[in-house]
């Protein structure tokens, strides 16, 4: 056999994406292509041997083992390598002024319960006590009335509801429609950073590398209204742990806010507010367009 005879790495990669060039779906054989180059450029460039190759298949395996309706397991690697965010940043572009979107995360639940003005989300005590009100509005500055607040967070024990079987039905969770001056207030409570599921492979990965689990306080919300884009954004307290370390990248600057804190006899203290408390006030601001998709992977737990 002559030195020319020789199968080389850059004719198995050469092959591999030309074995797609018949495929009738310009988009599938565009990302089919590309994947498979960067796949084969990665193991070249790591040299990567055929022990750690078979780690990275057991660690898929695993994946899929630990993936159930309730655990998705994929999309968690997804938002602890960063692509969460990377792919939501390709699909929302900022609109100017608008606020910024975030990661969605796998502990919304769609049809929280519908609640009034001001109203508390949750339904058994779960931390101190946090007024959270504002506007909606366009990027022209004019309120929208109508606009829907979908909330959700974790409360003082670091868990959401769904990961507490024992929970109410709709606790810390809730629906609140803007008035007719587009301003809306819920009763929240001052959220705690928590760490992402980290008993499965992708914890053993942020083991193995040095990377913690977890993430800075924050509450999340899907701001929609007919006319506009939806936003699926969190809040993140400013006074929180972890902001520069967030465990799925999910921080903008924007979304950072200042909680106040308030002593149990301030005379501004809402009704149905007892102790000391906290507040936040944020103005939500949307972009125009139609936008009735709803979010991605609802109800996903873990
Ligand atoms: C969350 O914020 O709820 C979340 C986002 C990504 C991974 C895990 C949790
Ligand atoms: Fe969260």
């Amino acid at each position: 056999m002559s030195a020319d005879d020789r199968t080389s790495p850059a004719e198995i990669t050469a092959a591999a994406v030309a074995s797609f060039e018949g495929c009738g779906d310009p988009r599938l054989r565009e990302l089919m292509q590309a994947f498979v180059a960067h796949l084969h450029a990665f193991a070249a460039e790591v040299g990567l041997t055929e022990d750690e190759w078979r780690v990275m298949i057991d660690t898929l395996t695993a994946t899929g083992r630990i993936t159930d309706e309730r655990r998705q397991e994929f999309i968690l690697w997804s938002d602890a390598l960063g692509l969460s965010m990377l792919v939501d940043a390709l699909s929302h572009p900022p609109a100017a002024d608008a606020t910024e979107s975030t990661v969605l995360g796998p502990f919304y639940v769609p049809g929280s319960p519908l609640r009034g003005y001001g109203e508390p989300m949750a339904e058994e005590p779960a931390g101190m006590p946090a007024w959270v009100h504002g506007r909606v509005l366009s990027v022209d500055g004019e309120p929208i009335a109508g606009a829907e607040l979908d909330v959700w967070q974790n409360g003082d024990d670091r868990l959401y509801a769904v990961q507490r079987p024992e929970a109410p039905e709709g606790h810390l969770r809730g629906r609140y429609r803007t008035r007719e001056d587009g301003t809306y207030a819920f009763t929240a409570v001052r959220p705690v950073p928590y760490p992402i599921p980290d008993d499965g492979p992708v914890g053993r990965m942020l083991a193995a590398t040095g990377r913690h689990p977890w993430r800075p306080a924050h509450i999340h919300m899907i701001v929609r209204a007919p006319g506009f884009r939806s936003v699926a954004t969190h809040i993140f307290d400013a006074a929180s742990e972890y902001l520069d370390s967030d465990a799925v990248f999910a921080v903008k600057r924007s979304l950072v806010r200042p909680f106040v804190d308030h002593a149990a006899d301030d005379p501004e203290r809402p009704p149905g507010i007892e102790g000391e408390w906290v507040s936040l006030e944020l103005d939500l601001v949307l972009a125009p367009g139609d936008d009735d998709s709803e979010p991605v992977d609802p109800g996903r737990t873990a």
